[in-house]
């Protein structure tokens, strides 16, 4: 049986131009992209050139992109070095309950440098309640992240609306978005947002892993994680992984070439993943938001009385990949913070399953994997009644 792959929010398969432009890159651009002669100026340019293109996909200056190792350094650095430095200011930090961990921990790791943060709760289809959260902004409020679509249940958080209410009530708290699930697969807007800092990830978008980037908007004070040669405006010393921040840029530019076409077609995908699995007739409920109103790529379903790990296994048996909860949980089965946090009762949490596409999945491919996800159920509820 051919592969099907649906846990494209855990990360994603390389595009060929990528493999091609990285492999070129390794054999002939190795110079130390400091370095003073010619080696070190063509290696420069080849970052300067995906400096470029990450920041052309964000309509911001190529000035204020810094290069990470990915998602997980990008939060790191935005969240402990903004709070670290702006820590006169103030030491309260707000966030919601449902973060990603790279974000959560963070967090975690401040209060215990005696920061204070509010955790905002989120509603059963993982939204925030916006009133609340302009309540917890006072003076002393230095930074808030949310992200913008959760990789587990693709709730889309409204922050063309929280920006602007951020600054209303304190224009100097700084507005951190995590982006990593939704760059290049929904508008992401960060002046009109009155965003100050926002983290993307290369391997969700068909690029490397190990390459990622921070969006710092130019004035914005912050403390670097690492400290050493200076590269990447002082943000992020050590020397550049070249080409893999090549394969980033084009694959950024690359995803964001017909970006709405391949959005329609990962929203059609899943639609027509679920009408599929609806018409099987089994029992699955739909955890999170409405499918019309969320992420085109995030589907979350519970199978009662079935556990998570068993059905992937099954699925896996037909070459068929998912995930149970978020990839970082999947290996280590516990709940799922983010399915707790919107309330789902007994065992629903632990009965769930992450299907995830990208534009690169076919409808055949969707139809054959809902069928095949029906099968499974109906083959395992057998051996239950034997
Ligand atoms: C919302 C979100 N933030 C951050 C990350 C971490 O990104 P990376 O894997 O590039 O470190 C992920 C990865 O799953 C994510 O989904």
């Amino acid at each position: 049986m051919k592969e099907i792959y649906l846990d494209n929010s855990a990360t994603t398969p390389l595009y060929s131009e990528v493999i091609d432009l990285m492999n070129r890159v390794q054999e002939q651009v190795f110079g130390n992209p400091s370095a003073m002669h010619e080696k070190g100026i063509a290696a420069e340019k080849v970052i300067d050139t995906a400096r470029r293109q990450v920041a052309r996909v964000l309509a911001v200056s190529d000035q204020e992109i810094v290069f990470t190792s990915g998602g997980t350094e990008a939060n790191n650095l935005a969240i402990c070095g903004s709070a670290r430095r702006n820590r006169k200011r103030g030491s309260h930090l707000i966030t919601t309950v449902f973060e990603h961990p790279s974000v959560l921990n963070c967090f975690r790791y401040l209060e215990r440098e005696g920061f204070t943060v509010s955790y905002l709760p989120v509603n059963q289809d993982g939204l925030i309640d916006l009133e609340m959260l302009q309540c917890e902004i006072t003076s002393a409020t230095t930074l808030v992240s949310i992200m913008h679509v959760n990789n587990e249940i693709g709730s889309v958080l409204p922050l063309a609306a929280i920006g602007p209410l951020i600054k209303i009530k304190n224009p100097r708290t700084l507005f951190h978005l995590d982006a990593v699930q939704s760059f290049t697969k929904l508008p992401v807007d960060p002046l009109g947002w009155q965003a100050d800092l926002i983290s993307c990830s290369s391997h969700k978008i068909h690029g490397p892993k190990g390459a990622g980037c921070l969006w710092i908007r130019k004035g914005t004070l912050m403390d670097p994680l690492f400290h050493g040669g200076g590269q990447e405006l002082g943000m992020r010393s050590g020397t550049e992984n070249t080409a893999a921040i090549a394969g980033f840029g084009l694959a950024a530019q690359l995803s964001e070439n017909d970006q709405r076409d391949k959005t329609a077609k990962m929203m059609s995908l899943k639609t027509a993943f679920l009408r599929e699995i609806e018409k099987q007739g089994i029992t699955f409920v739909i955890n999170g938001p409405n499918p019309d109103n969320a992420a085109p790529h995030i589907l979350n379903l519970a199978f009662p009385g079935f556990k998570a790990e068993l059905l992937l296994h099954s699925l896996e048996e037909k070459k068929i990949y998912v995930s149970a909860g978020s990839a970082c949980h999947s290996r280590h089965p516990k709940p799922s913070h983010v399915l707790n946090a919107i309330g789902l009762q007994d065992d629903l949490p632990a009965s769930s399953l992450r299907f995830s596409f990208s534009a690169l999945n076919s409808l055949a491919e969707v139809t054959l994997a809902a069928h095949e996800t029906a099968d499974t159920i109906r083959h395992l509820k057998s051996l239950i009644n034997q």
